[in-house]
């Protein structure tokens, strides 16, 4: 990874009516999870609207390096696994670089190996935490040698033969929960997984999908119980990757926000357990058709219909995080153009994203003129209905993006509806999860330069 050695920083301008139909890069957490499963199972896996940011390549180089064959033939990879329980020692760390997805589901998915993995990452992924993996993976027999603190790099050595475990998510995360059930594929028996808050279900869906004894139970509280047996056959699929939920929301934001604006963003996943942003951006006023609503490769999809909105700050109920988890920073943005108060809570695991995106939210809102608190695991933010005044407060206000790619997305969309320009100091990073972000947004009419700051 480069990143951190050449930033290279965007600026955002007023824009007006953002008007087109675009259609949205494959889902990130399909795309990592199509990737490991397909390199997984035995014979073929055909994955269509893969996602190919950096972060999802990543996995793909990853599953390489352990044995799986990968290749690209026109528009779809095509994937010969392994079969379940064969995958090889990796004769070099793997590198996941920003991918924080990549890099702890796959420890799960080879930490009960009986051989030795290294895993590394850029800056921002070993200022991470990896203990919330590392601790069930340990209670399974996983030995562990890692910098302090659980960062990377670290370096895992299964046992001859793992043991299972039932592992009570101890915080809302659908990482957490899915390395141990690609954990569990390894092991005999059953691993169960219990998850009092329920989380993206991709894992779930797909293991059952290739071919996995899973069951699922939700009791009358809506604590999920997940039970996986272990060691069982898993066979190639044929994938279609729904479009991303989380890149949806920075065109979604921008063509509410940018006054005169109508686009149609097509084939949307719309799995409720990522739905959270639409439901608080209607919640406030803001004017989306879903239409086109229809299945596909078991998931629902949607297309999107944004108008330019007038918003209401409201509070967001904090039970509502997990499926909107990445969609935050967004919605900060969005809370900064409403009218009142708008008031995010339960935000304890945006302090452990690829950036302290609470902080790094807020500092950002602070240097483009918007009146916001930040608490604990909190963000209150006053809005002010159609930019006035909004955008760098000095001259040299430059957005610190921490390597983070949607810190980078969400300010640059601040800046299409600010009065004054949005600057970033980083827009490569935007590659790790939307390479098409620039082209798409500036294709909607969207001013944006890059390489270099407000004038
Ligand atoms: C993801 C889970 C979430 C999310 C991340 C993708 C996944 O992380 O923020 O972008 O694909 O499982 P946590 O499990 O840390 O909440």
């Amino acid at each position: 990874m480069t990143h951190g050695a050449s930033l290279t920083p965007a600026v955002a301008h007023k824009s007006e009516n953002l008007t087109g139909t675009v259609r949205i890069p494959g889902d990130k957490s399909i795309s990592h999870r199509s990737f490991m499963l397909g390199g997984l199972a035995s014979g073929r896996t055909r994955i269509r609207g893969l996602l190919e940011g950096e972060d999802v390549l990543a996995t793909g180089r990853a599953m390489q390096a352990m044995g799986a064959h990968i290749v690209k033939e026109d528009d779809t990879w095509i994937i010969d696994g392994l079969g379940n329980g064969l995958l090889l020692e990796p004769e070099a760390p793997l590198d996941f670089g920003n991918a924080g997805t990549g890099v702890r589901l796959t420890m799960g998915l080879v930490g009960t190996y009986a051989f030795e993995a290294t895993f590394i990452g850029d800056a921002s992924l070993s200022r991470r935490p990896m203990g919330r993996v590392l601790d069930p993976l340990r209670l399974m027999g996983v030995q562990v040698k890692a910098e302090a603190g659980d960062r990377l790099p670290v370096t895992l050595r299964g046992p001859d033969l793992a043991i299972p475990i039932s592992y009570r998510v101890p915080m809302a995360s659908a990482q957490v929960k899915s390395a141990v059930l690609l954990a569990g594929l390894n092991t005999p028996g059953t691993t169960t997984v219990i998850e009092p808050v329920m989380t993206r279900d991709h894992t779930e869906k797909m293991l059952a999908g290739f071919g996995a004894e899973l069951s699922v139970e939700t009791d009358a509280g809506g604590v999920r119980t997940i039970m996986l047996s272990g060691q069982g056959k898993l066979a190639g699929q044929d994938i279609d990757v729904p479009g991303d939920p989380s890149s949806t929301a920075f065109p979604l934001v921008a063509a509410l926000l940018v006054p005169g604006s109508r686009v149609t963003i097509e084939n949307v996943l719309m799995n409720p357990t990522r739905t959270g942003l639409i439901t608080t951006l209607l919640e406030m006023g803001a004017d989306i058709k879903i239409v086109n609503q229809r299945g596909a490769g078991g998931e629902d999809v949607a297309d999107l219909v944004v108008s330019a909105s007038e918003l209401k700050g409201m509070t967001v109920p904090p039970e509502r995080a997990p499926s909107m988890i990445d969609e935050y920073p967004v919605l900060a943005i969005a809370a900064s153009f409403a009218e009142g108060e708008t008031v995010m809570e339960g935000l304890e695991e945006l302090r452990v994203k690829e950036s302290d995106r609470l902080a790094a939210v807020a500092e950002g809102l602070r240097r483009n003129g918007v009146d916001c608190d930040e608490g604990k695991t909190s963000l209150r933010v006053r809005g002010v209905p159609g930019g006035r005044g909004l955008g760098a407060v000095a001259e040299d206000a430059v957005v610190e993006t921490h390597l983070d790619h949607r810190i980078a997305m969400a300010f640059l969309v601040m800046g299409l509806a600010a009065e004054k320009p949005v600057t970033v100091d980083d827009s490569t990073i935007i590659a790790t999860s939307f390479p098409e972000f620039m082209d798409m947004m500036t294709g909607l009419g969207a001013i944006i330069e890059r390489g270099r700051k407000a004038a």
